[in-house]
């Protein structure tokens, strides 16, 4: 691999250096375990027995991807393409057979065109840095992604990727208009060159599947000058979160697509549950307390829970940053929460009942470092059709849930797994159904895997139509043209559809 990378780049490539050129890290080289775990999220799989690389890539330049993509075939080595490293399951940087991580955390740069409501983003950027370059050219723009700002872009866009205002404008996928992708056989090319049907696939069909995207070019999106956002916390008794949940089921994906109310929802051993009603409304509070006041009046949203702030700030805010700080805090692309940890997601289509719920807080309350997200859909997500992208969860959806549950010692790995399997397993009757759906970009192993190269389209459809529904199909058909050889091959990459 290192002569054909030497040959392919004119880089000097040895071995025994601790690095060379800052492109290759070997295993004996000093910096090599620091760069392997620089971005890596889950440190579930950055234990001592987490197998490792035979060699990390960081490209500097796009020329090094295509040298490391026709070096790796060349040589049969499996790759592991990595951006952010905030895969739940570890799949850019883990691999049970060798393998070389291309990590794309040194091309990041990013170009923004507010006269045309542009930019050209590269992989290895942040969401944080991506944030802060618009925030430094404009305050009436923004883009609709997620809201930890280390996440990658490569990996957030490739699966889709949605924060506090995709009911206003759909998913970061969604916004993407080009992009620049190094292909199976080292070459590169753009939506133009490419075809409709590879950047189709890329948009939320994981792009690792199909070759390395290194640039996309997306859509900015108006935001006012004005934002308002609030946080209230409720407790089982006595402010009667159950009614409340249940009154949030039927109105949270019916609200005006300017605002976005999620909810937060964790136990703790004393049994109790607590929730916290999250919101970011695109406007001002006035505004808001009268939306809120007409739908959902319950909640008792007052004037002194919302605080006003400029879009930038509500990116700060929902990150867990203070507002008053100065938005370069988002360009540490180190996050320091990093634990153990594992989720799972489910789709809900009708509301769950307050018998279910009530079932649902029992196990809630057995695991102290649990908690659940529901993310509300509708707006601009029921408007756009489950075919424009792989993406497939639309019209129909009311909300997402996110099971979490994060540790610190390895070894009680094995009694949180249970517990989520558990809690998982409770709530099958409430949620989607045939196929039980889930979403992409929280990835999850236990819906099913590929247990080796080729694996068959049916085979494979276990976990792929719960990601995909029936856009799976299609994105077997694409990979089969543009990877017949199955080089881009994971646990969870697109099978061949070979009719
Ligand atoms: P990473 O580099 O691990 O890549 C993820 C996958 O994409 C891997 O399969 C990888 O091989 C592939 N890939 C990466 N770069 C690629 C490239 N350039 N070309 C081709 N394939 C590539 N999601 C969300 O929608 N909204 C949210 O608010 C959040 N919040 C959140 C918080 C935290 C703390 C975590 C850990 C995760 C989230 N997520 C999320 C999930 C997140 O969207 C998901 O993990 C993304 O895949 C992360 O992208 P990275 O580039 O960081 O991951």
């Amino acid at each position: 691999f290192l002569k054909c990378f030497h040959s392919q780049t004119n880089l000097s490539v040895d071995s025994n250096s601790s690095s060379s050129s800052n492109v290759i890290f070997t295993t004996n080289g000093s910096s090599y375990t620091s760069v392997l775990q620089s971005s890596a999220q889950n440190l579930r799989f950055a234990t001592a027995s987490t197998p490792k690389p035979q060699l990390i890539v960081r490209p500097l330049h796009e020329s090094h991807i295509q040298a490391a993509v026709i070096c790796s075939r060349k040589n049969s080595i499996n790759i592991r393409i990595r951006s952010g490293g905030h895969d739940y399951e570890g799949l850019s940087y883990v691999s049970n057979i060798p393998f070389v991580i291309i990590d794309l955390a040194n091309l990041r740069s990013i170009k923004i065109d507010v006269e045309n409501k542009t930019a050209w983003v590269e992989s290895g950027a942040t969401l944080g840095e991506l944030y802060h370059a618009i925030a430094e050219e404009s305050n009436t723009y923004g883009f609709p992604a997620g809201s930890c700002p280390t996440m990658g872009v490569g990996g957030h866009l490739g699966g889709g990727g949605f924060g506090t205002i995709f009911r206003k404008y759909g998913l970061a996928a969604d916004n993407v208009i080009d992009a620049r992708i190094v292909d199976v056989n080292g070459r590169i090319f753009d939506r133009k060159s490419t075809g409709e049907e590879l950047f189709w696939a890329i948009r939320g069909g994981g792009g690792a599947s199909f070759g390395i995207i290194f640039a996309w070019k997306i859509n900015l999106v108006p935001v006012p000058s004005i934002v308002t956002v609030f946080d209230i916390g409720k407790t089982l008794e006595p402010a009667g979160a159950t009614k409340l949940l249940q009154k949030w089921q039927l109105v949270a994906d019916k609200l005006s697509d300017t605002l976005f109310l999620d909810v937060v929802i964790a136990g703790n051993s004393n049994n109790t549950i607590a929730a916290s009603f999250r919101a970011l409304f695109l406007g001002v509070s006035e505004e808001l307390l009268s939306t809120m006041e007409e739908s959902f009046p319950e909640l008792g949203v007052e004037r002194k829970d919302c605080t006003e702030m400029s879009w930038i700030q509500s990116v700060l805010y929902f990150a867990g940053f203070s507002t008053r700080e100065s938005y370069d805090v988002l360009l540490n692309r180190t996050n320091p929460y990093k634990s153990s940890f594992k989720a799972k997601s489910d789709y809900v289509k009708e509301p769950i009942s307050e018998k279910g719920l009530q079932g649902l807080w029992k196990i809630l309350g057995e695991e102290e470092s649990g908690y659940m997200i529901w993310t509300p859909y509708g707006g601009r997500m029921s408007e756009i059709s489950e075919f424009e992208i792989p993406f497939p969860h639309r019209s129909g959806n009311l909300y997402l849930i996110q099971y979490m549950v994060t540790w610190e010692a390895e070894e009680e790995t094995e009694e949180h797994v249970n517990w989520i399997t558990r809690l998982y397993e409770y709530i099958t009757p409430f949620v989607s159904k045939n196929p039980r759906s889930a979403y992409l970009n929280y990835r999850d192993l236990d819906l099913g895997i590929n247990m080796n190269e080729n694996e068959s389209y049916e085979q494979a459809s276990v976990w792929g139509l719960k990601y995909f529904n029936s856009n799976f199909k299609r994105l077997a058909q694409i990979k089969a043209q543009v990877d017949p050889s199955d080089f881009f091959w994971y646990k969870q990459s697109i099978p061949l559809f070979l009719s």
